[in-house]
């Protein structure tokens, strides 16, 4: 059964639920009869520090964490709105793509949820959430425009029309650039996710003190390839911790390991020689990012660009797609720096817009699935 969106559309209150990786997010919007809608409140519960003893998100740890927290967490966005359970018009959910059994946790709740409540359930695209996330920013584009979606698992250069309307003009073949990342941000000893602590290095850095791949960067197609990239930065790793040895023992430098944890030695070294690597690497990164966003624009003729994903908070990257965009007029959009990760924020507005466009209805359906490979442009 579905909503009939001609009336209902107007002052509708949906509950968003976030669970498909390692932070649980619930959010409540406020739909209007034109414009975007309103975020009434959202909480989130990150999952990082549960995570970091062992280097990486476990999923079976993220399913029964989510469990923990998804209900706390709604009734906290519930007494910061000053609303009521009853009052929710839809609950909204991910529905993938992203762990399996996170997914489930999301997904179980919504539909029990809107079982309970008598109300209709939506499932909602993950990185259609973080797409549409910089509509709750204080300065929200319009469509149509380029999307640069750079998250932990997924990299890709979109044309959107409108919601719904996702075309892909390029993706990654291999690495996301939040992968580049964090493997980076590994060899280094940086922990995990090492994305905003090799930012956060890279800021007292050299950014040509080592010169490193930018796969794909002279090819005029808009795919992208950054697994070479942490190979190249443990080879440089290795070098530096080599030669700081030979430098001041003579004594070998210890072996690295090349797939598990970091490069050896590479935190002994100093301070100064660490940061340019990581400004070496994100420079790596960044510049292939700016140029092939730069392709993507020219391409489609379009002058909008929006940066969406986890990646999107990165500082270098904002300054430089600034700058190269302000010389060539083009407008960029960000989501609000908090919203750049995972939240509950995005997936309430992609399920209210989705409804208020009419490209989805909620349904009384409450037997879930989840997608955890989902392809955006299959929507
Ligand atoms: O979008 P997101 O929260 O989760 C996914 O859907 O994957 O993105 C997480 C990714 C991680 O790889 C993280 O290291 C990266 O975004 N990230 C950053 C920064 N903040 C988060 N990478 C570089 N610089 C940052 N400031
Ligand atoms: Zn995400």
């Amino acid at each position: 059964m579905g909503v009939n969106l001609g009336f209902v559309v107007n002052n509708m209150l949906v509950l968003g639920i976030e669970s498909s990786c390692d932070e649980t997010g619930v959010a409540l919007v406020q739909t209007h009869a034109r414009g975007v809608p309103t975020l009434l409140a959202h909480a989130l519960y990150s999952q990082i520090a549960m995570h970091q003893d062992f280097g990486g998100v476990v999923p079976e740890l993220a399913s029964r964490d989510h469990i923990r927290r998804v209900l706390p967490l709604t009734q906290e966005v519930l007494d910061a709105s000053g609303k009521r359970l009853a009052e929710v018009d839809v609950v909204a959910y991910t529905r993938g793509p992203g762990l399996a059994g996170a997914l489930l946790v999301g997904a179980g709740v919504a539909c029990a949820l809107g079982a309970a409540l008598g109300k209709p359930v939506l499932g909602v695209h993950h990185l259609e959430g973080h797409l549409l996330s910089p509509f709750l920013s204080a300065d929200p584009p319009e469509f149509p425009f380029v999307a640069l979606l750079v998250s932990g698992g997924h990299t890709q250069l979109m044309r959107v029309d409108g919601v719904g309307q996702y075309a892909i003009l390029g993706e990654t073949i291999d690495d996301a650039a939040g992968e580049a990342f964090d493997k980076s941000a590994k060899l280094m000893g940086l922990g995990y996710p090492g994305g905003p602590a090799l930012a956060h290095m890279a800021e007292a850095g050299n950014p040509a003190a080592y010169a490193l791949p930018r796969p794909l960067l002279r090819s005029d197609n808009l795919d992208f390839s950054f697994a070479g990239l942490k190979t190249a930065v443990l080879v440089q790793a290795q070098r530096m911790v080599a030669a700081q040895a030979a430098l001041h023992s003579g004594v070998p430098a210890p072996k690295a390991q090349a797939n598990h944890g970091s490069s050896a030695g590479f935190e002994l070294l100093p301070l100064e020689l660490r940061a340019d690597l990581a400004a070496s690497t994100q420079a790596a990164i960044v510049e292939v990012l700016v140029k092939k966003s730069l392709i993507a624009l020219k391409q489609t003729g379009l002058n909008r660009l929006v940066v969406a994903g986890g990646v999107g908070a990165n500082r270098s990257l904002r300054t430089q797609l600034n700058a190269a965009c302000a010389k060539r007029n083009i407008r960029v959009h960000y989501p609000e720096l908090h919203l750049c990760t995972d939240n509950g924020a995005m997936i309430a507005l992609a399920g209210a817009m989705r409804l208020q466009s009419g490209v989805q209805q909620a349904t009384m359906r409450y037997a879930f699935d989840v997608k955890p490979r989902w392809p955006l442009d299959s929507l």
